[in-house]
C-alpha cells in the first residue's frame, strides 16, 4: 500500500496535558465544525451549496477557531435523502463539483490549518449505486443480490415482508421487486442496506477508505455505526423503529442496531487507517446508549471518537446533564478515550429552538407550523449558555454550521417545500429534518443573504436571519457569533479540551452545576437565584450578562481563578 504524507499544518501551540508532558494527537480535543454542504454556501446559484462556495467560505471556519471541518456527503447521489443515498463512493456529486474542487477545497483548508473529515455511509448505498442495479437485474440467489439483504416474503405467495422491522423514516423496511423478493432498508426504500456478512462489502468499503485516505482526507464519520451488522436470522422486531438504539422496558434489545459483529469491521477499518502516515480519525455515528455501550466503539483498535447523543438529548436540567456527563466521561476513561461533547446536527431540532421549550419537553424531531412554538428569546438564551458550557468539558466538541450564528430551527416551513423522506414517508406526522437544514445567511438584507450570488436557495430562509448573518454579527460584542469566537479562542489558550473536570462541591447543587478544569471555573445557573463566584474569581467568559458579578438563570460563565 502506499504510504501517504498529508501537509501537516498544524502549527497552532497545543498547551500540554499535564499528565504525560506530551501534546498528544489533534483530535483528542478537536472542535470539529460540521458543514453541510447542501446549505453552507452556493457559488454557482443553482440554490443548493456546493464545494466551491464552501471553499471560498473557509476563511470563517479558520477565524471561528475550530480545528476540522465535516463534510455530510457530497459523493454522487439522487439526493433522495440530502446526499446519504450514496451512487459511488469515489466521487464528487456534479450539483457539488468535482474531485478537483475537493482537491482545492482540501489544499486550501490545510492551509488554513484546518483538518478534513469525509462522511462514510456503510449501511446502504443509493437504489441507484451500480451494485444494486446489478442486484436487480441479477436472479434472486445471485451473487449480485447477496451484496444486498433479500429474501423471499411470508405469505402463501410471498406478499407479506419477510419480518415487522419497521423504516427508521417511517413504514415498513422492505419494499418488494418484480420478481417477488423484497429488499430491507432501514431508512427510505431508495437507500438498501448492504450485507456486512459478504466478504466482497467489506474489500470494497476498505478501499473506499484507502481512495480518500490517499487524497489527504484526516478522517471519517461514519454513518449509522450501530446498524452494519443485523441478527442472524433477522429476528422479528415490531416496535415502533428510532435511529436510538435502546432496550424495551422487558429489556429486549433490536435485532438491527448495536450488534457484536460491527467491531470487527471497525478494527479492520482502524489497521487501515494507522497503515497510513498522519493522525486519520474514524467518528461513530452510534445512536447507542448508555455510554458504556457507546464506549466500546472507541476501544483502543477501534474508533476514536463517538458522538455523544445522550448528552444532546439531556433535558435541560441540571442534575440530568450531571448524569450524562459523569457515565460519559467514566465510560470513555476506561477505555483511554476522549469524551464528546455535541448539541446539533442535521437531524435535530437547532438548539437555540430545542431549548426554548420547558426543561423535559424538548422535542425530538421537527417542528411544523401548527406544532406548539419554542420561546425563541429563552432558547436563545438557553443555547448560549449551553454552548458556552459544553466548550469547556474535556474532549472533543462538535458545532453545526449555523449555532455560532445562534440559528433558530425554521419551525414555520410549508408541507410544500419540505424534503426529508421522513416527511413524505410519515404523510407529514414526523415533521423532518428540513428545519435545521436551511441555508445559512451570510451578509446582506436580500434573500439568499449571501448564501448565493443571487435569491435562489433550496429551502426558504425567514426574513429575520438578516440580521442574524455572519456580516451582522461580526465584531459586534454580545452577538452569538463573537461568543463563540472567544470561547475557542478560550478554550485553546487555556488548553480545556484537555482538562479535568472536577465538580466544585461548594456551587453545585440544586439546579446549578460548577466545575473546576485547568486554571478555569465554570458555572452553569439553571435556577431562579444568581450564583455568585468565589471572591477574587475573574470573568473570562460569559453566555449573557452577570448581574452584580453573578451569573444569573439559563446563563453559564467562566472564571480565572489564576
Ligand atoms: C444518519 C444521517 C441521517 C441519514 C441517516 C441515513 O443518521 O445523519 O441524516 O438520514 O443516517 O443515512
Amino acid at each position: 500500500m502506499e504510504r501517504v504524507s498529508r501537509s501537516s499544518t498544524d502549527t497552532s501551540p497545543r498547551p500540554d496535558d499535564g499528565a504525560t508532558g506530551s501534546t498528544g494527537p489533534w483530535w483528542r480535543d478537536a472542535v470539529i465544525y460540521q458543514v453541510y454542504p447542501r446549505s453552507f454556501a452556493d457559488a454557482d446559484g443553482d440554490g443548493l451549496g456546493d464545494l466551491p462556495g464552501i471553499t471560498a467560505r473557509l476563511p470563517h471556519l479558520a477565524d471561528l477557531g475550530v480545528d476540522a471541518v465535516w463534510l455530510s456527503p457530497v459523493y454522487p447521489s439522487p439526493q433522495k435523502d440530502a446526499g446519504y443515498d450514496v451512487a459511488d463512493y469515489r466521487g464528487i456529486e456534479p450539483v457539488f463539483g468535482t474531485l478537483e474542487d475537493f482537491a482545492a477545497l482540501s489544499a486550501r483548508a490545510h492551509e488554513l490549518g484546518l483538518r478534513v473529515v469525509m462522511d462514510l455511509v456503510p449501511n446502504h448505498t443509493s437504489a441507484e449505486h451500480a451494485w444494486f442495479r446489478e442486484a436487480l437485474a441479477g436472479a434472486p440467489g445471485s451473487p449480485e443480490r447477496a451484496r444486498y439483504v433479500f429474501r423471499a416474503g411470508r405469505g402463501a405467495d410471498g406478499e407479506l415482508p419477510p419480518n415487522s422491522w419497521r423504516s427508521v423514516f417511517g413504514g415498513p423496511a422492505w419494499t418488494r421487486v418484480a420478481d417477488g423478493s423484497w429488499y430491507l432498508h432501514l431508512f427510505d426504500s431508495s437507500q438498501p442496506d448492504l450485507d456486512w456478512s459478504n466478504p466482497q462489502v467489506r474489500e470494497e468499503f476498505t478501499d473506499v477508505l484507502r481512495f480518500w485516505l490517499e487524497r489527504g482526507v484526516d478522517g471519517f464519520r461514519v454513518d449509522v455505526a450501530h446498524g452494519l451488522i443485523k441478527a442472524e436470522g433477522l429476528p422479528e422486531w415490531d416496535h415502533e423503529q428510532a435511529l436510538l438504539e435502546g432496550a424495551t422496558a422487558s429489556g429486549e434489545r433490536p435485532p438491527m442496531w448495536d450488534q457484536e459483529g460491527v467491531h470487527e469491521v471497525y478494527r479492520q477499518w482502524r489497521a487501515v487507517l494507522d497503515a497510513h502516515e498522519g493522525e486519520r480519525i474514524l467518528v461513530a455515528e452510534a445512536w447507542v446508549t448508555p455510554p458504556s455501550r457507546l464506549a466500546r466503539y472507541v476501544r483502543g483498535d477501534e474508533m476514536h471518537q463517538a458522538f455523544n447523543f445522550d448528552y444532546l438529548r439531556a433535558p435541560w436540567r441540571a442534575g440530568e446533564l450531571r448524569r450524562v456527563i459523569d457515565a460519559t466521561l467514566a465510560a470513555h476513561a476506561e477505555v483511554g478515550a476522549p469524551a464528546t461533547w455535541v448539541l446539533s446536527n442535521h437531524d435535530v431540532v437547532r438548539h437555540a429552538s430545542r431549548l426554548g421549550y420547558p426543561a423535559g419537553q424538548e422535542p425530538a424531531s421537527g417542528v411544523g407550523p401548527d406544532d406548539p412554538q419554542p420561546d425563541a428569546e429563552l432558547g436563545l438564551r438557553r443555547a448560549r449558555a449551553a454552548s458556552v458550557f459544553m466548550l469547556a468539558l474535556p474532549g472533543g466538541a462538535y458545532v453545526y454550521q449555523g449555532e455560532e450564528l445562534g440559528l433558530p430551527e425554521v419551525t414555520t416551513l410549508p408541507a410544500q417545500v419540505r424534503q426529508d423522506p421522513a416527511f413524505a414517508r410519515t404523510g407529514g406526522e414526523d415533521r423532518g429534518r428540513d428545519g435545521c437544514r436551511v441555508p445559512i445567511p451570510w451578509e446582506g438584507g436580500e434573500p439568499s443573504y449571501g448564501f448565493g450570488p443571487g435569491a435562489a436557495s433550496w429551502l426558504p430562509q425567514p426574513p429575520e436571519w438578516a440580521r442574524l448573518s455572519v456580516a451582522a454579527q461580526t465584531g459586534v460584542a454580545g452577538s452569538t457569533l463573537e461568543l463563540y469566537r472567544s470561547a475557542l479562542a478560550l478554550r485553546r489558550e487555556h488548553g480545556l479540551g484537555r482538562g479535568a473536570l472536577a465538580w466544585d462541591a461548594e456551587l453545585t447543587g440544586g439546579d446549578v452545576l460548577a466545575f473546576r478544569t485547568r486554571d478555569v471555573l465554570v458555572v452553569l445557573n439553571l435556577s431562579a437565584r444568581p450564583v455568585a463566584p468565589p471572591a477574587g474569581a475573574r470573568a473570562l467568559l460569559v453566555s449573557g450578562e452577570l448581574a452584580d458579578g453573578a451569573v444569573p438563570t439559563d446563563t453559564a460563565a467562566w472564571f480565572s481563578l489564576g
